[in-house]
């Protein structure tokens, strides 16, 4: 069974006006997809609808072979979808550390150190002490970029999606940033789905899905 399913979704902002349609995607733990298309085309909203954020306005989504709409919105976000948002989302005047531990402990769930599990994931994603001490205003993008990966890992997602991760780094960074998705995805066994209008992250990714935009009718 797919790790998530779309059947059919459809997605309107207003009504008679489609962003999405007729989309039927699979996606399986172990792999890295690319959602490609151009400004515009919907990514975005359809990771809004990935993640539980927002109901499709037709078709199904499932997740384990279970509508998502039926699921507790916060725990899929607690336990199940991590997220990296395209602006990241971040906390500027926190430094990474602060940044990941407010997270593990939003999670709800009991945790002992705190410090040390926030560290860890810092680690796992290339940040050392020094970096995790600083604040984020302080860091790169890269370094953003990985911070917002350790915090949507702290709650020990299946799936992880992010919107346009590679949006304004370098092509070396960019590529150390794939790395890390691939990682996770190939020796983790998550399922990871990036939205992307770079042709490098379908490049890299195991597979990819093109959204073309809707003819207005
Ligand atoms: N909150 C909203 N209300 C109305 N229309 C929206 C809203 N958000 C996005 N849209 C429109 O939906 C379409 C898809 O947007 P989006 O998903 O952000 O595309 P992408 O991420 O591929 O650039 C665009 O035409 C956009 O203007
Ligand atoms: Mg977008």
């Amino acid at each position: 069974m797919s790790t998530l399913t779309l059947e059919n979704v459809a997605f309107a902002y207003e009504k008679g006006r489609k962003v999405l349609q007729d989309l039927n995607y699979s996606f399986d733990a172990g792999k890295v997809y690319a959602i490609v298309g151009r400004s515009g085309a919907g990514k975005t909203t359809l990771l809004s609808l990935l993640s539980g954020l927002t109901s499709p306005t037709g078709g199904k989504i499932l997740r384990e072979g279970h509508d998502l709409q039926a699921e507790d919105r916060a725990t899929l976000r607690s336990r199940h979808v991590g997220i990296i948002f395209q602006s990241f989302n971040l906390l500027p005047h926190l430094n990474a550390r602060e940044n990941v531990e407010l997270s593990i402990r939003a999670s709800g769930k009991k945790q002992r150190d705190v410090k040390g599990r926030a560290l860890a994931l810092l680690a796992s994603v290339g940040l050392d002490t020094a970096l995790a001490e600083r604040r984020v205003l302080k860091l790169s993008g890269g370094e953003q970029q990985r911070v917002a990966i350790a915090r949507a890992l702290s709650i020990a997602p299946e799936i992880i999606l992010a919107d346009e991760p590679t949006g304004n780094l370098d092509l070396t960074t960019q590529d150390e940033i794939m790395t890390i998705f691939k990682r996770l995805a190939h020796e983790e066994g998550k399922c990871v789905i990036l939205v992307s209008h770079s042709p490098d992250v379908a490049r890299m990714a195991d597979e990819v899905y093109e959204l073309a935009p809707l003819r207005k009718k």
